[in-house]
């Protein structure tokens, strides 16, 4: 079973092979959205751009890749960068959530993140 190491949260979860990420979080008690999305998002429907996340392991090939809607929506926007509700875990990874506004230690917390092993 994958692992999902989100680093904000300093947490890491087990979850499915193909499982949503989006629905991960929502699942864990996470706070995947900024002030925004919190308000009103669109359910996962890739409609709202609210549910980022930023694939800070090297492997991006760990979510599913790209949708249509991501390729369209998220094409100004870092190449590690997602919408949660788009994808789905294939192994395991290191995440930030809400990179838009991340925390004033995040480069601290995601280098704390990386040097801890995950597990297969
Ligand atoms: S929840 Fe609206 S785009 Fe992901």
């Amino acid at each position: 079973m994958p692992i999902v190491r989100f680093v904000r949260e300093a947490r890491d979860v087990r979850c499915q092979y193909g499982e949503n990420l989006r629905e991960i979080a929502l699942r864990e008690g996470m706070q995947l959205y900024g002030f925004k999305g919190a308000i009103g998002n669109c359910g996962g429907c890739g409609q709202c751009i609210t549910c980022f996340v930023s694939v800070e392991s090297e492997n991006l090939g760990a979510l599913s890749q790209r949708t249509e809607v991501e390729k369209t929506k998220l094409r100004n926007r870092p190449d590690k960068w997602r919408l949660a509700c788009q994808a789905s875990v294939k192994s395991s990874l290191v995440v930030l959530t809400k990179p838009q506004s991340p925390p004033p230690n995040s480069q601290q917390l995601i280098e704390e993140a990386l040097s801890k092993v995950l597990p297969k």
